[in-house]
């Protein structure tokens, strides 16, 4: 449940909850027909902020009290303005009210914003603030790639976004656990090992073995594709199905060059994972799942509770339009789908978690669908607690990426490129100012601004067409130019040695734009909680681009080193420094840093 956590809305939710419980009791209705919480989740920003900071909607006040929601607007803006002008806190806080329809619009005084708004962001309260009482420990699993594959740009949209979200619920309150489920083994594993084995020629190199590992698996990939319809085909099939035999008994040559050849893939996932100040608590792999899920399978088969078709079992869901959800081949083998109800099972139990999250590609969609039925027909309590994020994917202009093909952009080159480009066009100026060690971070601090940036920045449900010279342009709405409004504002406070802890004066504001940006800083942690319970980091992203253009227009408006009056600078400066916290704390939450210069 969300807790009342933004002090302003706190103040006018306990102020308005008084008076409407007196207009209840007096309409002979239950004092506790409504909450101050109730109240707080019906105030809303007003279309034009130039009507209000916030408008409270009276409808379900109205239905309690059987009256029109105009008729109760009224009402309760007379009786809020006569408690204004009798409550010194109030009156101090709250700068006008008026009913509109059926809402109240509510604004605030200078000194009502700085006070309750810019404080608690200058001495760290609104960072801290708890946003949601206790809630289900719940698990999050994403970024689950292939080992033998390389990692490429469409990978990084999963990462990217399973991190944020996972940020964003942390940061709100939640009982998050991460993880991880690498695809260890299945049939792009034998076809990497099998052209390892019988068809290359370059040696193996001693850097970046994983991503060698992955143009392998590709070039195996394709040249099983050409010899198909060859007479090599039938001999090709044959050294498959024995490497995956070996696979499944964990002996042999094969079984010794996978154990080797996946700890390669493993590091560059590591590598990538740490570049990206991504964290798991726990790494589910394939592998591990895969001969228990065989034998979970056989146990409910054996009960009677799965159909045979064909010598294959699984479950009929046809009726449901879901088709045929295949659990163990006639071989004997188990299916993608055997193993996710085998780690479903484990993640509820190994941690006692009370919801499980999948971060994957919508076209993933039928699978999940599949297994958490089949969950469901297994009997399987909590499978109404499983949920499968769904995301569109990444491709390029000439369309999707498949690393079984080979196009692909891969994960090193473009932050490669990105880090190349940012110091050509940008940081390279600073060659004489700055050390080369702050040039390559701040680099790839940018680089990961971009890359973050881009990936999130888009509606989940919306497809991202990468094309690398969109992403190198680093101007309008990018993480870069976020990164630089908080860079600009930390030089500004600076050069006027601003102290956080120094009393300003509250009342001096007064101006439109930083009304407007105060306004718009009150947002925060109300927008983080929005984009995390809705999993949309998409929306945290267009509130900090906001915020870097209202910030703009607020330096362009409203002088700081030539204010008139050394408390408006100083004010300025406070408001200055609130914006720049927002912004920090609102990019690490989508997992970019923010260079103090650049
Ligand atoms: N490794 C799979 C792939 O690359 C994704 C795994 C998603 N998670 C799961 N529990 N099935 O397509």
């Amino acid at each position: 449940m969300t807790l009342m956590h933004e002090p302003l809305r706190k103040l006018v939710s306990q102020t308005l909850i008084k008076l409407i419980q007196t207009q209840l009791v007096a309409a002979g209705v239950a004092e506790d027909a409504m909450s101050a919480g109730d109240v707080y989740k019906a105030l809303v920003e007003p279309p034009n902020t130039d009507l209000g900071h916030l408008a409270f909607g009276c409808f379900i006040t109205a239905k309690n009290l059987k009256k029109g929601p105009p008729v109760v607007a009224q009402l309760l803006a007379q009786e809020l303005k006569n408690e204004c002008a009798q409550n010194i806190i109030l009156k101090k806080a709250i700068g006008s009210v008026e009913a509109a329809g059926p809402y109240i619009n509510i604004k605030f005084t200078p000194a009502g914003l700085a006070d309750y708004v810019l404080k608690p962001i200058l001495n760290g309260e609104t960072f801290k603030a708890q946003l949601t009482e206790a809630t289900p420990k719940m698990m999050i699993e994403y970024s689950q790639p292939n080992t033998h594959k390389e990692l490429h740009v469409g990978h990084m949209r999963n990462m990217c976004l399973g991190d944020s979200i996972v940020r964003l619920l942390r940061y709100s309150g939640y009982n998050i656990l991460a993880s991880t489920f690498p695809g260890d083994v299945g049939t792009h594993v034998a076809k990497c090992l099998w052209f390892m084995k019988y068809h290359n020629k370059e040696a193996i190199p001693m850097l970046n073995k994983g991503a060698w590992l992955g143009a392998m698996y590709s070039k195996g990939n394709l040249l099983l594709e050409d010899q198909e319809g060859t007479p090599l085909e039938e001999e090709n099939k044959k050294i498959l199905t024995e490497i995956l035999k070996q696979l499944e008994h964990k002996n042999g040559e094969y079984y010794d060059l996978w154990k080797q050849t996946r700890e390669w893939s493993i590091e560059l996932m590591k590598d990538v994972y740490k570049w990206a100040d991504v964290h798991f608590d726990h790494w589910y792999f394939e592998s591990d799942v895969d001969s228990d899920s065989i034998k979970t399978i056989k146990k409910y088969h054996s009960e009677g509770k799965l159909v045979e078709s064909q010598g294959a079992i699984g479950l009929d869901f046809s009726n449901e339009n879901m088709g045929f959800c295949l659990l163990l081949k006639s071989d004997g083998t188990g299916l993608y789908a055997t193993k996710d109800v085998e780690l479903a099972r484990r993640k509820f139990e190994d941690y006692k978690i009370e919801k499980s999250i999948y971060v994957v590609d919508q076209r993933q969609a039928l699978h999940f669908k599949q297994v958490f039925k089949t969950l469901e027909v297994l009997g399987f309590n909590q499978a109404k607690d499983c949920f499968h994020l769904q995301y569109n994917y990444v491709e390029l202009p000439d369309g999707a990426m498949s690393s079984r093909k080979g196009n692909i952009v891969p994960l090193t080159a473009l932050v490669e490129t990105m880090r190349n480009h940012i110091k050509a066009e940008y940081l390279n100026r600073y060659t004489n100012e700055w050390t080369p060690e702050e040039i390559e971070t701040v680099a790839d601090q940018v680089a990961k601004g971009a890359i973050k940036y881009g990936m999130l920045k888009q509606d989940t449900n919306k497809k991202i067409v990468f094309d690398m010279n969109e992403w190198t342009k680093l101007d309008g709405e990018s993480g870069p130019f976020i990164q630089y409004s908080f860079a600009r504002i930390n030089s500004l406070l600076k050069k006027f040695t601003f102290d956080a802890n120094a009393e300003f004066a509250t009342d001096v504001l007064a101006h439109n734009s930083e009304l407007k940006l105060m306004q718009h800083l009150m947002n925060f942690n109300t927008v983080v909680l929005n984009s995390a319970e809705n999993y949309k980091p998409a929306a945290l992203c267009s509130y900090l681009y906001d915020t870097a253009k209202k910030f703009n227009t607020f330096y362009h408006d409203c002088a700081i080193g030539t204010a008139e009056a050394p408390d408006l600078k100083k004010a300025r400066l406070a408001l200055a420094y609130s914006t720049g916290a927002v912004i920090k704390h609102g990019l690490s939450l989508l997992g970019i840093p923010a260079p103090e210069r650049m």
